[in-house]
């Protein structure tokens, strides 16, 4: 169910990507995007995901490493998309994203499973999503 939840995020993110082929790139942009907060994400969603079947202490301690790490980065990344501001809701979609991820980072640190599924399916989870629904042009309103 949770592992389910978050490769269905992850799939609508690709969509997106897709979508995105087909008009103008923000560079910038699409850059902070590839290279830092969609693997961030990745890792702090793996953070609240099932853990994968035989894992080892150490290897379960490295997830939430990287869990805490894709948090910060996050953080990083939700304020620095304040400085390519748009009209409408994108800074707010921009905090949620680095509120998000301070939550997030608390939860990894305490390796809080249940919570770190809340945050990354909730505010984290919103804020890619109402972004992407906001800025990326979905086909049907292409000509
Ligand atoms: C404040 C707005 C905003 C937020 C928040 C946001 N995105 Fe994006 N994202 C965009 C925009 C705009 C693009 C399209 C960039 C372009 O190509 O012009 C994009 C594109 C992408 C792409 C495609 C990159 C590519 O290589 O073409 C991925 C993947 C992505 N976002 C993942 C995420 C994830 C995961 C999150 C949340 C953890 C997220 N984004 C949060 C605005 C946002």
């Amino acid at each position: 169910m949770r592992r389910r939840l978050l490769l269905t995020a992850v799939a609508v993110f690709a969509a997106g990507g897709a979508v995105a082929q087909v008009v103008t790139h923000d560079l910038a942009v699409q850059a902070i995007m590839a290279t830092a907060v969609n693997p961030a994400a990745l890792a702090f969603w793996a953070g609240g995901n099932d853990p994968p079947e035989g894992e080892t202490p150490a290897q379960a301690q490295a997830r939430w490493d990287a869990a805490v790490a894709g948090a910060q980065v996050l953080q990083a990344k939700g304020r620095e998309l304040l400085t390519h501001s748009r009209p409408g809701r994108w800074d707010e979609f921009a905090r949620m994203l680095s509120d998000g991820a301070v939550q997030g980072e608390a939860a990894a640190r305490a390796k809080d499973v249940d919570k770190a599924f809340e945050i990354g399916g909730g505010p984290i989870y919103d804020a890619c999503n109402g972004c992407h629904k906001a800025y990326i042009p979905s086909p049907a309103r292409l000509p």
